[in-house]
């Protein structure tokens, strides 16, 4: 949600900040804007729609060339994603210009007490009241930086704010409370960024800022303090992928490179986990293994399609480690009151790491004195810094709003985690679980051979791009299966798309049967023989009622073939791992199905990849 990028060096600073606004995009926004500073004076375009809209604004009526400036996509939340919401956002003497993230939730106070102070505000937005707050303290002390930590202390809620200046014109000003800012350091040009896909091409020197920090940025150097003007700490590190990993490739759509890159992915997040003695090597984890013996619970908190990686998660932790598992959809948990103690483990999926709803429901656990461990997929994000333990997944830049790539390697992460706490409590020997590593060191190879039978599948997601509605049936590990499929096609189709655990149809579900309406099922192995032969007399039961059965099982099932309209086989693999194979050809079948509808399944209307507001 929101871009945000800021620059000051030697370059067109309209150039990189529009460029970087370009790669932010996946992130969702529906409107764009950018501020140069250029001899003294502040020069602001911005436009509703997409970036193409701006950029056919700053063509008409190019804005002087300055080499310090910033921009902003936004996703609304105050106020409607017209022209004159969107960000920059001035005060009244026009010196001054803002761009944020998040939410000021006292911005109706400080609103009316800068309206009755005699200042004109001109937007909807919470964001307009902190260009004004600044104007106010820029009277005093002239100083930007300063300006900044005395507005901020005022500030409520969540925000990542960037600011310049005329009276300052080398210097660009951020802070940041519960939303991202990163620093990209370059040689005589330094960046500010929501992430670091915005300045990636020019730098992959990176600093992460802190919970409270505000970071003064010029051509030649970087300085962060505390809100209260120390000096402020903050950790460096060097960005692992380049600008070709957050590219096309070739592709028509991200999505349909990171669906591709899943074996890379998958094999990427394995890579490193294994001792020499055999033993999993966790590093990140960082919670010494006494304490993991002394976890009674383990409570999983996410959002989204990370949530259906932690529902997958209960099966192999319940399964393998023996211990209680929960799974809470991450804005629902504070909500209510979970018995946490010191001996609970709670777990927080985010590919992101900086969903606003994971970080509360972590810091609710940590109230509770829960240990903490963070499965993320962005370095330098805030979830692992607020976790006691990391294992970052290694699915490289997922852009694409919808997840897919991040998804599979989350579930690697989890059955590491299920698997390290089963090698540490001793629920399992050290070689059944090498074994089972091994077993997960072929995943990649399975993954593979799926997308390599994709064919019939997008066939298929084109002919049925005229329904309404498909539902998903699922079983076990493949029930969360199902939620994710049915998500993939909401989210990139726009469709009804419902998924249901298959053993709940005669509950209700069995009544939305009718004549042709696709169904998708998620057959388990023939090794879980009860439960397949369940599911085996489900399809039975909905195709003698008119269904159109699309059935997933694993090759050689035959026992299915004759309720089956359309079979998609795949690799046959252990149960608690089915997931990493029979979700590929959901993807496919949405983002097939989306594109023959005209949809741009990169940034589907009305969603963003991160969701930096509760
Ligand atoms: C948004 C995205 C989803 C994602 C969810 C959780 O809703 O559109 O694709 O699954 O956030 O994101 P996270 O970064 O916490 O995994």
């Amino acid at each position: 949600m929101c871009g945000i990028v800021g620059y000051v060096g030697a370059r067109p600073a309209l150039d990189v900040v529009v460029e970087g606004l370009a790669r932010l995009e996946y992130r969702g926004y529906d409107s764009a804007g950018v501020a140069v500073l250029a001899d003294g004076r502040l020069a602001t375009a911005k436009r509703a729609g997409k970036l193409v809209n701006l950029r056919n604004a700053l063509e008409e009526e190019p804005p002087p060339a300055g080499t310090l400036g910033m921009g902003h996509t936004r996703w609304a939340t105050h106020g409607a994603p017209n022209d004159r919401n969107a960000h920059p956002h001035t005060d009244c003497t026009g010196a001054v210009a803002v761009i944020h993230n998040g939410i000021i939730e006292n911005f109706a106070a400080l609103r009316s007490e800068l309206e009755e102070g005699g200042h004109k505000l001109s937007s909807d937005t919470d964001t307009e009241a902190v260009a004004h707050l600044l104007e106010n303290e820029l009277r005093s002390s002239g100083d930007l930086a300063e300006a900044m930590r005395r507005v901020c202390r005022r500030l409520e809620g969540a925000f990542t704010l960037v600011a310049v200046h005329t009276g300052d014109p080398d210097l660009v000003v951020g802070a940041r409370r519960n939303s991202p800012l990163v620093v990209g350091v370059g040689e005589g040009e330094n960046f500010l960024a929501s992430d670091v896909a915005a300045f990636i091409a020019h730098t992959r020197d990176a600093i992460e800022l802190g919970q409270d920090q505000v970071v003064e940025l010029r051509a030649g150097g970087v300085t962060v303090t505390d809100l209260d003007g120390r000096p402020a700490e903050t950790t460096a590190y060097h960005v692992d992928w380049d600008v070709s990993a957050a590219e096309k490739g070739g592709f028509d759509y991200f999505m349909l490179k990171e669906i591709a890159e899943q074996p890379r992915a998958v094999a990427d997040t394995l890579l490193g986990r294994i001792g020499a003695d055999g033993r999993l090597t966790l590093d990140e984890m960082r919670i010494p293994d006494q304490e993991l013996r002394e976890v009674d619970k383990i409570i999983i908190v996410a959002c989204g399609t990370s949530y259906h990686a932690g529902l997958i998660a209960k099966y192999a932790i319940e399964h393998w480690a023996g211990l209680p598992c929960e799974v809470e959809l991450a804005s629902e948990f504070r909500y209510r009151d979970p018995i946490l103690s010191r001996s609970t483990l709670v777990i927080a999926i985010s590919q992101s790491g900086e969903t606003m709803d994971a970080l509360m429901a972590v810091r609710h656990a940590r109230e509770q004195h829960a240990k903490l461990l963070g499965i993320c997929n962005v370095n330098g994000s805030t979830l692992p810094r607020e976790c006691d333990g990391v294992l970052y997944t290694h699915a490289g830049p997922e852009i694409a709003v919808a997840s897919t790539k991040a998804f599979l390697t989350q579930l690697v992460a989890v059955y590491l985690i299920a698997l390290y706490l089963a090698q540490v409590r001793g629920t399992k020997w050290g070689d059944e679980v090498f074994a089972m590593v091994q077993l997960l060191a072929q995943m990649p190879d399975k993954v593979d051979k799926v997308l390599e039978t994709m064919e019939p599948v997008r066939e298929l997601a084109r002919s049925l791009a005229g329904e309404r509605c498909v539902l998903f049936l699922g079983r076990h590990v493949g029930f969360p299966v199902a939620l994710e499929g049915a998500l993939k096609l909401k989210e990139l189709a726009y469709m009804h798309a419902e998924g249901f655990a298959a053993g709940e149809l005669k509950h209700g579900p069995i009544a939305l049967i009718e004549d042709g309406l696709p169904v998708v099922v998620v057959v388990p192995p023939r090794a879980r023989d009860v439960l397949h032969d369940k599911i085996v007399s489900n399809i039975q039961e909905i195709r003698a009622r008119g269904a159109r059965t699309i059935v997933i099982a694993e090759e050689g099932d035959t026992s299915v073939e004759p309720y089956a309209d359309t079979l998609i086989s795949v690799p046959a693999v252990p149960t608690l791992l089915q997931p990493l194979v029979t979700t590929v050809p959901l993807q496919v079948f949405a983002c097939e199905l989306a594109t023959a509808k005209g949809h741009d399944v990169d940034q589907p209307r009305n969603l963003a990849k991160s969701v930096t507001v509760e």
